[in-house]
Protein backbone atom coordinates (compact mmCIF):
# COMPACT_ATOMS: atom_id res chain seq x y z
CA UNK A 1 0.00 0.00 0.00
CA UNK A 2 1.10 3.51 -0.90
CA UNK A 3 1.31 6.47 1.36
CA UNK A 4 -1.32 8.34 -0.66
CA UNK A 5 -3.70 4.75 -0.40
CA UNK A 6 -3.41 5.14 3.03
CA UNK A 7 -4.31 8.98 3.34
CA UNK A 8 -7.21 8.25 0.73
CA UNK A 9 -10.29 10.15 1.74
CA UNK A 10 -13.26 10.24 -0.84
CA UNK A 11 -13.93 13.89 0.38
CA UNK A 12 -11.18 15.75 -1.43
CA UNK A 13 -13.51 14.72 -4.50
CA UNK A 14 -15.55 17.79 -3.26
CA UNK A 15 -19.31 16.76 -3.23
CA UNK A 16 -22.55 17.18 -4.98
CA UNK A 17 -26.07 17.67 -3.64
CA UNK A 18 -28.02 14.77 -4.85
CA UNK A 19 -31.33 16.53 -5.64
CA UNK A 20 -30.49 19.30 -4.18
CA UNK A 21 -30.42 18.01 -0.81
CA UNK A 22 -28.48 14.92 -0.11
CA UNK A 23 -24.90 15.84 -0.01
CA UNK A 24 -22.19 13.22 -0.64
CA UNK A 25 -18.86 12.86 -1.47
CA UNK A 26 -18.48 12.79 -5.39
CA UNK A 27 -15.91 9.90 -5.36
CA UNK A 28 -18.27 6.87 -3.67
CA UNK A 29 -18.65 2.69 -4.01
CA UNK A 30 -20.32 0.30 -5.98
CA UNK A 31 -21.46 -2.54 -4.09
CA UNK A 32 -21.99 -5.14 -7.37
CA UNK A 33 -18.96 -6.72 -6.47
CA UNK A 34 -19.45 -8.44 -3.36
CA UNK A 35 -21.10 -11.03 -4.16
CA UNK A 36 -20.64 -14.38 -6.39
CA UNK A 37 -19.84 -15.10 -9.70
CA UNK A 38 -21.62 -13.47 -12.63
CA UNK A 39 -23.25 -11.08 -9.85
CA UNK A 40 -24.80 -14.26 -8.31
CA UNK A 41 -25.25 -15.89 -4.84
CA UNK A 42 -22.75 -15.11 -1.88
CA UNK A 43 -19.26 -13.65 -1.83
CA UNK A 44 -16.01 -15.40 -2.14
CA UNK A 45 -14.88 -14.02 0.72
CA UNK A 46 -17.89 -12.68 3.14
CA UNK A 47 -15.55 -11.11 5.81
CA UNK A 48 -13.45 -9.18 3.57
CA UNK A 49 -16.60 -7.99 1.64
CA UNK A 50 -17.41 -6.50 5.20
CA UNK A 51 -14.20 -4.95 5.65
CA UNK A 52 -14.70 -3.44 2.10
CA UNK A 53 -17.72 -1.84 3.73
CA UNK A 54 -16.48 -0.53 6.76
CA UNK A 55 -13.07 0.72 5.11
CA UNK A 56 -15.18 2.64 2.76
CA UNK A 57 -17.20 4.80 5.34
CA UNK A 58 -13.47 5.02 7.34
CA UNK A 59 -12.42 6.71 3.96
CA UNK A 60 -15.29 8.82 3.99
CA UNK A 61 -17.20 7.25 1.14
CA UNK A 62 -20.72 8.26 1.91
CA UNK A 63 -22.44 7.40 -1.34
CA UNK A 64 -22.91 3.36 -2.12
CA UNK A 65 -24.74 2.20 -4.95
CA UNK A 66 -26.52 -1.61 -4.64
CA UNK A 67 -29.69 -2.76 -6.48
CA UNK A 68 -31.75 -5.90 -5.54
CA UNK A 69 -30.33 -7.47 -8.03
CA UNK A 70 -26.88 -7.87 -6.98
CA UNK A 71 -26.68 -11.40 -6.02
CA UNK A 72 -29.91 -11.12 -5.96
CA UNK A 73 -30.43 -9.50 -2.64
CA UNK A 74 -26.82 -10.59 -0.95
CA UNK A 75 -25.70 -7.03 -1.65
CA UNK A 76 -28.20 -5.05 -0.16
CA UNK A 77 -28.41 -7.66 2.78
CA UNK A 78 -24.27 -7.53 3.37
CA UNK A 79 -25.04 -3.54 3.55
CA UNK A 80 -27.32 -3.63 6.04
CA UNK A 81 -26.01 -6.04 8.04
CA UNK A 82 -22.56 -4.49 8.44
CA UNK A 83 -22.93 -0.71 8.28
CA UNK A 84 -26.43 -0.49 10.61
CA UNK A 85 -26.80 1.80 12.18
CA UNK A 86 -25.88 3.60 9.79
CA UNK A 87 -23.98 7.06 10.25
CA UNK A 88 -25.87 9.79 9.60
CA UNK A 89 -24.77 10.75 6.40
CA UNK A 90 -24.66 7.83 4.52
CA UNK A 91 -26.62 7.54 1.26
CA UNK A 92 -27.67 4.27 0.03
CA UNK A 93 -28.70 4.02 -3.18
CA UNK A 94 -30.30 1.21 -4.34
CA UNK A 95 -32.02 -0.32 -7.36
CA UNK A 96 -34.91 -2.07 -8.93
CA UNK A 97 -36.40 -3.23 -11.84
CA UNK A 98 -34.37 -6.27 -13.17
CA UNK A 99 -34.60 -9.87 -12.63
CA UNK A 100 -32.40 -12.63 -12.38
CA UNK A 101 -32.20 -15.61 -13.59
CA UNK A 102 -28.93 -17.32 -12.69
CA UNK A 103 -25.08 -16.35 -12.78
CA UNK A 104 -24.77 -13.44 -15.40
CA UNK A 105 -28.45 -13.18 -16.43
CA UNK A 106 -30.50 -10.23 -16.20
CA UNK A 107 -34.42 -9.52 -16.86
CA UNK A 108 -36.30 -6.08 -16.63
CA UNK A 109 -39.59 -5.77 -15.11
CA UNK A 110 -40.94 -2.94 -14.64
CA UNK A 111 -44.30 -3.53 -13.67
CA UNK A 112 -45.34 -1.10 -11.17
CA UNK A 113 -46.82 -4.32 -8.75
CA UNK A 114 -43.11 -5.41 -9.32
CA UNK A 115 -41.16 -2.03 -8.45
CA UNK A 116 -43.81 -2.17 -5.26
CA UNK A 117 -42.80 -5.40 -4.20
CA UNK A 118 -39.18 -4.85 -4.97
CA UNK A 119 -39.04 -0.89 -2.95
CA UNK A 120 -40.39 -2.76 -0.14
CA UNK A 121 -37.67 -5.93 -0.36
CA UNK A 122 -35.47 -3.46 -0.80
CA UNK A 123 -36.72 -1.28 2.41
CA UNK A 124 -36.23 -4.39 4.54
CA UNK A 125 -33.15 -5.59 3.84
CA UNK A 126 -31.75 -2.22 4.02
CA UNK A 127 -33.19 -1.71 7.39
CA UNK A 128 -34.60 1.72 6.31
CA UNK A 129 -38.24 3.37 6.38
CA UNK A 130 -37.16 5.29 3.54
CA UNK A 131 -34.61 4.78 0.51
CA UNK A 132 -32.27 7.81 -0.21
CA UNK A 133 -32.11 7.37 -3.78
CA UNK A 134 -34.25 4.63 -5.80
CA UNK A 135 -33.32 3.98 -9.49
CA UNK A 136 -34.82 2.25 -11.98
CA UNK A 137 -32.34 -0.14 -12.99
CA UNK A 138 -33.92 0.05 -16.58
CA UNK A 139 -37.15 0.76 -18.17
CA UNK A 140 -38.72 -2.30 -19.38
CA UNK A 141 -39.45 -2.08 -23.57
CA UNK A 142 -42.60 -4.23 -22.28
CA UNK A 143 -44.29 -1.69 -19.49
CA UNK A 144 -44.78 1.72 -20.59
CA UNK A 145 -41.94 3.87 -18.74
CA UNK A 146 -44.96 6.03 -17.33
CA UNK A 147 -46.13 3.46 -15.87
CA UNK A 148 -42.97 2.22 -14.10
CA UNK A 149 -42.05 5.72 -12.86
CA UNK A 150 -45.68 6.26 -11.80
CA UNK A 151 -45.44 3.80 -9.09
CA UNK A 152 -41.79 5.60 -8.44
CA UNK A 153 -43.26 8.73 -7.81
CA UNK A 154 -46.39 7.19 -5.47
CA UNK A 155 -43.38 5.37 -3.22
CA UNK A 156 -42.18 8.60 -3.30
CA UNK A 157 -45.39 10.61 -2.20
CA UNK A 158 -45.53 7.95 0.51
CA UNK A 159 -42.36 8.80 2.07
CA UNK A 160 -40.80 5.37 1.14
CA UNK A 161 -38.15 6.89 -1.42
CA UNK A 162 -36.58 10.30 -0.99
CA UNK A 163 -35.30 11.12 -4.35
CA UNK A 164 -35.84 8.61 -7.97
CA UNK A 165 -32.84 7.92 -10.19
CA UNK A 166 -32.53 6.36 -13.79
CA UNK A 167 -30.58 3.63 -15.27
CA UNK A 168 -28.89 3.22 -19.07
CA UNK A 169 -31.38 6.52 -20.40
CA UNK A 170 -31.19 8.62 -23.44
CA UNK A 171 -31.66 12.20 -23.08
CA UNK A 172 -35.16 12.02 -24.69
CA UNK A 173 -36.18 9.24 -21.44
CA UNK A 174 -35.06 11.77 -19.35
CA UNK A 175 -37.23 14.17 -20.56
CA UNK A 176 -40.07 12.17 -20.79
CA UNK A 177 -39.59 10.62 -16.98
CA UNK A 178 -39.39 14.36 -15.49
CA UNK A 179 -43.33 14.64 -16.89
CA UNK A 180 -43.89 11.89 -14.09
CA UNK A 181 -41.46 12.35 -11.57
CA UNK A 182 -38.60 14.77 -10.60
CA UNK A 183 -35.22 13.06 -11.31
CA UNK A 184 -32.47 13.21 -9.02
CA UNK A 185 -29.61 10.84 -11.02
CA UNK A 186 -28.53 9.29 -14.00
CA UNK A 187 -26.46 6.07 -13.89
CA UNK A 188 -25.18 5.29 -17.77
CA UNK A 189 -22.27 3.20 -18.61
CA UNK A 190 -19.50 6.05 -18.58
CA UNK A 191 -15.11 5.61 -18.70
CA UNK A 192 -12.58 6.81 -20.65
CA UNK A 193 -12.84 4.27 -23.26
CA UNK A 194 -16.42 4.70 -23.52
CA UNK A 195 -18.13 8.28 -23.91
CA UNK A 196 -21.09 6.97 -25.92
CA UNK A 197 -23.11 8.97 -23.10
CA UNK A 198 -21.39 12.17 -23.29
CA UNK A 199 -25.01 13.73 -24.25
CA UNK A 200 -26.44 12.47 -20.81
CA UNK A 201 -23.66 13.76 -19.50
CA UNK A 202 -23.94 17.34 -20.61
CA UNK A 203 -27.81 17.41 -20.35
CA UNK A 204 -27.70 16.12 -16.51
CA UNK A 205 -24.46 18.75 -15.84
CA UNK A 206 -26.91 21.61 -17.13
CA UNK A 207 -29.81 20.75 -14.91
CA UNK A 208 -27.95 19.91 -12.06
CA UNK A 209 -28.99 16.24 -12.60
CA UNK A 210 -26.85 13.26 -11.14
CA UNK A 211 -24.55 11.46 -13.10
CA UNK A 212 -23.28 8.20 -12.16
CA UNK A 213 -20.69 6.39 -14.78
CA UNK A 214 -20.70 2.64 -13.96
CA UNK A 215 -18.09 0.72 -15.31
CA UNK A 216 -15.53 3.56 -14.47
CA UNK A 217 -12.97 1.23 -14.89
CA UNK A 218 -14.35 -1.03 -17.24
CA UNK A 219 -14.18 -3.88 -15.37
CA UNK A 220 -10.54 -3.35 -14.46
CA UNK A 221 -9.26 -2.92 -17.98
CA UNK A 222 -8.23 0.59 -17.46
CA UNK A 223 -6.83 -0.30 -14.20
CA UNK A 224 -4.87 -2.55 -15.38
CA UNK A 225 -0.78 -1.70 -16.03
CA UNK A 226 0.76 -2.02 -19.51
CA UNK A 227 -2.07 0.44 -21.41
CA UNK A 228 -2.59 4.13 -22.64
CA UNK A 229 -2.79 5.29 -19.05
CA UNK A 230 1.23 3.82 -18.37
CA UNK A 231 2.68 6.77 -18.64
CA UNK A 232 0.46 9.12 -16.76
CA UNK A 233 0.38 7.18 -13.82
CA UNK A 234 4.07 6.79 -13.77
CA UNK A 235 4.39 10.47 -13.54
CA UNK A 236 1.75 10.67 -10.56
CA UNK A 237 3.20 7.39 -9.48
CA UNK A 238 -0.19 6.16 -9.18
CA UNK A 239 -2.01 3.00 -10.79
CA UNK A 240 -3.46 3.24 -13.92
CA UNK A 241 -7.47 3.21 -12.04
CA UNK A 242 -6.47 6.20 -10.17
CA UNK A 243 -5.73 8.10 -13.25
CA UNK A 244 -8.92 7.12 -15.35
CA UNK A 245 -11.22 7.85 -12.07
CA UNK A 246 -9.62 11.28 -11.58
CA UNK A 247 -9.95 11.94 -15.16
CA UNK A 248 -13.78 11.57 -14.12
CA UNK A 249 -13.90 13.87 -11.58
CA UNK A 250 -12.45 16.24 -13.88
CA UNK A 251 -14.76 15.78 -16.59
CA UNK A 252 -17.81 17.32 -14.76
CA UNK A 253 -18.91 18.44 -11.05
CA UNK A 254 -22.25 16.15 -11.39
CA UNK A 255 -20.05 13.14 -11.83
CA UNK A 256 -20.11 10.55 -9.49
CA UNK A 257 -18.18 7.59 -10.15
CA UNK A 258 -18.86 4.37 -8.19
CA UNK A 259 -15.94 2.03 -8.81
CA UNK A 260 -16.79 -1.37 -7.96
CA UNK A 261 -14.64 -3.75 -5.78
CA UNK A 262 -14.17 -6.77 -3.17
CA UNK A 263 -11.42 -6.15 -2.23
CA UNK A 264 -9.72 -3.85 0.74
CA UNK A 265 -6.51 -2.75 -1.49
CA UNK A 266 -8.39 -2.21 -4.41
CA UNK A 267 -11.06 0.20 -2.55
CA UNK A 268 -7.97 2.19 -0.77
CA UNK A 269 -6.68 2.55 -4.12
CA UNK A 270 -9.41 3.95 -5.69
CA UNK A 271 -10.30 6.13 -3.25
CA UNK A 272 -7.28 7.76 -3.20
CA UNK A 273 -7.93 9.05 -6.35
CA UNK A 274 -9.97 11.79 -5.40
CA UNK A 275 -6.68 13.73 -4.33
CA UNK A 276 -5.28 13.33 -7.63
CA UNK A 277 -4.96 16.00 -9.60
CA UNK A 278 -3.81 15.79 -13.55
CA UNK A 279 -2.45 18.97 -15.59
CA UNK A 280 -3.51 20.35 -18.83
CA UNK A 281 -1.50 18.68 -20.70
CA UNK A 282 -2.30 15.12 -19.14
CA UNK A 283 -5.98 16.15 -19.28
CA UNK A 284 -5.59 17.12 -23.28
CA UNK A 285 -3.49 13.46 -23.91
CA UNK A 286 -6.83 11.94 -22.40
CA UNK A 287 -9.42 13.66 -23.60
CA UNK A 288 -8.80 13.09 -27.47
N1 LIG B 1 -26.70 0.65 -13.70
C1 LIG B 1 -26.19 -0.42 -14.23
O1 LIG B 1 -26.75 -1.01 -15.16
C2 LIG B 1 -24.91 -0.97 -13.69
C3 LIG B 1 -24.23 -2.00 -14.37
C4 LIG B 1 -23.03 -2.46 -13.84
C5 LIG B 1 -22.53 -1.91 -12.66
N2 LIG B 1 -23.23 -0.93 -12.01
C6 LIG B 1 -22.71 -0.30 -10.77
O2 LIG B 1 -21.45 0.27 -11.08
C7 LIG B 1 -20.47 -0.20 -10.16
C8 LIG B 1 -19.13 -0.28 -10.87
O3 LIG B 1 -19.23 -1.10 -12.02
P1 LIG B 1 -18.37 -2.42 -12.23
O4 LIG B 1 -18.05 -3.02 -10.90
O5 LIG B 1 -19.07 -3.23 -13.23
O6 LIG B 1 -17.07 -1.90 -12.97
P2 LIG B 1 -15.73 -1.18 -12.51
O7 LIG B 1 -15.91 -0.47 -11.21
O8 LIG B 1 -15.29 -0.42 -13.68
O9 LIG B 1 -14.72 -2.38 -12.34
C9 LIG B 1 -14.81 -3.29 -11.29
C10 LIG B 1 -13.79 -4.38 -11.58
O10 LIG B 1 -12.49 -3.84 -11.55
C11 LIG B 1 -11.70 -4.49 -10.58
N3 LIG B 1 -10.99 -3.44 -9.82
C12 LIG B 1 -11.55 -2.48 -9.03
N4 LIG B 1 -10.60 -1.69 -8.50
C13 LIG B 1 -9.42 -2.15 -8.97
C14 LIG B 1 -8.08 -1.74 -8.79
N5 LIG B 1 -7.78 -0.69 -8.01
N6 LIG B 1 -7.11 -2.45 -9.42
C15 LIG B 1 -7.40 -3.50 -10.22
N7 LIG B 1 -8.66 -3.93 -10.43
C16 LIG B 1 -9.66 -3.26 -9.82
C17 LIG B 1 -12.64 -5.25 -9.69
O11 LIG B 1 -12.05 -6.47 -9.27
P3 LIG B 1 -11.69 -6.72 -7.70
O12 LIG B 1 -12.98 -7.07 -7.04
O13 LIG B 1 -10.71 -7.80 -7.76
O14 LIG B 1 -11.12 -5.42 -7.19
C18 LIG B 1 -13.83 -5.51 -10.61
O15 LIG B 1 -13.66 -6.71 -11.32
C19 LIG B 1 -21.01 -1.52 -9.67
O16 LIG B 1 -20.46 -1.90 -8.43
C20 LIG B 1 -22.49 -1.23 -9.60
O17 LIG B 1 -22.80 -0.57 -8.38
C21 LIG B 1 -24.39 -0.46 -12.52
Amino acid sequence: MTDQNVRADAGAAGTFDIGGDLRVNRLAFGAMRITGSGIWGEPEDPEEAKRVLRRAVELNVNLIDTADSYGPDVSELLIGETLYPYPENLVIATKGGLLRDGPGQWRPDGRPEHLREACEGSLKRLKVDRIDLYQLHRIDPEVPAEESLGVLAELRDEGKIRHVGLSEVSVEEIRQARETVPIASVQNRFNLNDQSSEDVLDFCEREGIGFIPWFPLATGDLARPGGSLDEISARHDAAPGQIALAWLLWRSPVMLPIPGTSSVAHLEENIAAASLVLDDEELATLTI
